[in-house]
């Protein structure tokens, strides 16, 4: 039992005693849990150029009614976050749009630097080292080099070989820059990970996220069910899935994200027909916490450990300014109500999202998130949505 008092979206008491209340609204939460905001510091919102399939007001809803209260969104939109005049005008769509926290991530482009230097308040840089959506692939090695040179946080997409090749340009660069490896899906990746953790040189300045279909899919999902299980990275095999959870319990996965990368049903079905090019990615951020609470809880996994790694890691390792992740007094109430006792199913015809479908579609779930706040107000409750109008704020960054 306890009880948290808020005052102007901050945590002001903690207590295990009651704590008296002087005219405040009061929300009773018996056998519920409460879990700081999760952080995503891997979403595609689509916003601007291809709002049909997201956009940062349907994607902030969909993420705050899955207790996910900041997003770090990348750069591929159209277009390209490239310049600090693309990333000023997505600062403007986000601060009109989002209802939940948000970060904004610079993309890599072959002729960027002088923009990349100049860009402000950013959670890092995104390179591409393997194809996706958004042909943004980096095949320079010199560009890495001067990316990695600028000192800013360098967020990777990169699959295996280019993962291992652009940490061997890293270590003869001497170690200029943190380095983040986007969406792990291998054993080797992992493996990799964590010995150069334990070089004193990359020692807390190499981090890696999973994301939950990497840790609940394999390849044989993809041959079964087709484009609805088709994302970069692909899925893999059975003995990934397992070194991406060891990696989740012995903690050299530093935190989870959804890679939530939305498209139509339709663009995924006709994807699906001969001749036609995969569009890779799946919708995520719906399906994110409750799918990783069942797992804690079948694999008995600390519900500690959950919060750690869907909060307080990610704004740790992004150097996040603000008072957030944890429900701390002076915290920022950014805070969601779970019901661990329901049990019930994925039911993607429920989103808020504009791509309303998932690989997950039916499966079964421990329970639900039942109330979100962001910054003491609540946004979504009991299954609806609440607040349209408030928005969530520009995170705070290092530089
Ligand atoms: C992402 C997208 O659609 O933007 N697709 C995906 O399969 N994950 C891009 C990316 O993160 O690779
Ligand atoms: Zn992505």
């Amino acid at each position: 039992m306890g009880y948290v008092l808020v005052e102007k979206g901050k945590i002001v008491a903690v207590s295990s005693d009651s704590i008296e209340n002087t005219g405040s609204v009061e929300i009773e939460g018996m056998g519920k849990m409460l879990f700081p905001g999760c952080f995503d510091p891997h979403v595609h919102f689509r916003d601007p150029g291809f709002t049909y399939k997201e956009d940062f007001h349907t994607g902030s809803l969909a993420a705050v009614s899955a207790g996910i209260t900041s997003v770090f969104d990348m750069p591929n939109t159209n277009p390209p976050v490239f310049t600090v005049e693309n990333l000023e005008q997505k600062r403007k769509i986000a601060e009109s749009k989002s209802v939940c926290n948000y970060g904004l991530f610079f993309g890599a482009g072959e002729k960027n630097v002088e923009e990349i230097k100049k860009a402000k308040n950013v959670p890092g840089v995104k390179l591409y080292l393997n194809s996706t959506t958004g042909n943004l692939k980096m095949n320079n090695e010199t560009v890495w080099r001067d990316v990695f040179q600028l000192g800013k946080k360098v967020v990777l997409h990169a699959e295996g070989e280019t993962f291992f090749r652009a940490v061997e340009i890293w270590k003869e660069e001497e170690f200029p820059c943190e380095l983040h490896l986007c969406h792990a899906s291998l054993r080797s990746e992992i493996d990799f990970v964590r010995e150069m953790k334990k070089n004193p040189q990359a020692k807390g300045k190499i981090s890696v996220e999973v994301c939950p279909h990497h840790l609940l899919l394999t390849h044989a999902d993809q041959e079964k069910y087709g484009a609805i299980c088709c994302m970069k990275p692909l899925l893999a095999m059975k003995e990934d899935l397992i070194a991406l959870w060891e990696g989740v319990s012995d903690g050299t996965i530093d935190f989870f994200a959804t890679d939530h990368a939305p498209h139509t049903l339709d663009e995924k079905k006709a994807s699906d027909e001969l001749g036609q090019t995969p569009i890779y990615g799946v919708p995520g951020v719906e399906t994110f916490f409750p799918l990783l609470f069942t797992q804690f809880q079948q694999r008995n996994l600390s519900f500690q450990h959950l919060a750690n790694m869907t909060s307080l890691s990610a704004k740790t390792i992004y150097h996040v300014q603000d008072k957030k992740g944890l429900i701390e007094v002076g915290f920022d109430a950014d805070i969601f109500m779970f019901n661990p006792s329901v049990k019930t199913n994925v039911e993607p015809q429920k989103f808020f999202s504009k791509s309303p479908w998932s690989p997950f579609d039916r499966w079964d779930i421990t329970g639900k998130v039942e109330k979100t706040f962001v910054g003491g107000r609540l946004v979504f409750d009991q299954g609806k949505i609440i607040d349209f109008e408030s928005r969530g704020n520009e995170l705070r960054f290092l530089n």
